[in-house]
């Protein structure tokens, strides 16, 4: 099927409060909102893609308590195909408290509950679904033993992978990667994973080579406000950023996973499909939340023409 992705990963409860200042450890203090919403990393990604017109399926595991229900009942709703969302008899659901501090940056806590149960036999058991997609996208808040199985069975089966290593995770093991097609960290994960340090733009393409020597294709870091860089063996091309007053932060990373994955399974050339990507993630921080910050095509399109882009 054309323009099709496959999330292998997981899903949240987003609780966000909105706080003037973060408080100070054994400190009672008020804040002015708070707003609950659907969040995780997979979830986020899948629900990007398909906003914007890309066929998505999931394979997500929740717990069997109302977050569970609520959160197949969202995935519906945004178009995504839930057959392999599995519900953990006696698990609770993830849910992740996200603190959000009036410039827009955030700080997230996560408790993954029933997303540690995704594991190689919900790969295997969606491998008709996976085989024919485009596109496999992946994350870190799921089992790694659940990543490697997928990334194995996209370099099987002539399937693209794509790796978003968020949150970092130090026991990732590069050599479990081999054959990844595009690999897409932030620049502390890069510097966690890689071990170097990747504060400037020669420390960036440094990091990011070593990865390649392991038998990563591509690597694309994301830098915030600084856009991001596309590294291969022989190139480095510079993403600019799309400057916009930022609400929140939160998912933006995810905007931009998920965007990417759907412009490069619907025919964009890599460097198209990051810079639309910058685009659709420069707009998702401009609204509060994460998936509900995430514009559909129409909304994009708009954002596009108003922003010159
Ligand atoms: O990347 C943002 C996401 O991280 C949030 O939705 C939260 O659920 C955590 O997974």
């Amino acid at each position: 099927m054309p323009d099709s992705i496959a999330v292998i990963g997981s899903n949240m409860i987003d609780l966000v409060t909105y706080v003037e200042r973060m408080p100070n450890r054994g400190e009672t203090l008020e804040a002015p909102r708070f707003q609950q919403g659907f969040g995780g990393k997979g979830a986020n990604q899948a629900v990007a893609a398909a906003r914007l017109g890309a066929t998505v399926a999931m394979i997500t595991c929740v717990g069997d308590d109302g977050f569970g229900h609520q959160t197949r009942e969202n995935l519906e709703r945004n178009g995504v195909d839930v057959s392999h969302l599995r519900m953990v008899k006696g698990a609770v659901s993830g849910v992740a408290p996200i603190f959000v501090e009036p410039d827009g940056e955030n700080a997230i806590l996560i408790v993954k509950g029933a997303n540690v149960h995704l594991s190689p036999d919900d790969v295997a058991a969606a491998a008709t679904t996976l085989a024919a997609c485009d596109a496999i996208l992946l994350q870190l808040e799921v089992p790694l033993e659940t990543v490697y199985a997928a990334v194995a069975f996209g370099a099987e089966n002539g399937v693209t992978t794509i790796l978003n290593p968020a949150p970092a995770n130090r026991d990732l093991d590069l050599s479990q990667l081999a054959g990844l097609d595009w690999f897409c960290p932030n620049e502390s994960e890069l510097a966690a994973l890689s071990g170097m340090p990747a504060d400037t733009d020669a420390g960036v393409v440094e990091a990011a080579r070593t990865l390649i020597a392991q038998g990563i294709r591509n690597v694309v870091v994301t830098l915030g406000g600084r856009g991001a860089r596309l590294v291969t063996t022989e190139e480095v091309h510079v993403i600019d950023p799309v400057p916009v007053d930022p609400v929140d932060t939160t998912g933006a990373g995810d905007a931009f996973i998920g965007s990417f994955a759907r412009f490069l399974s619907g025919g964009a050339t890599p460097l198209d499909a990051l810079n639309l990507a910058a685009r659709y993630a420069a707009h998702s921080i401009t609204g509060h939340g994460t998936q509900s910050s995430y514009a559909d095509g129409a909304a994009f399109d708009t954002f596009c023409r108003d922003h010159d882009v």
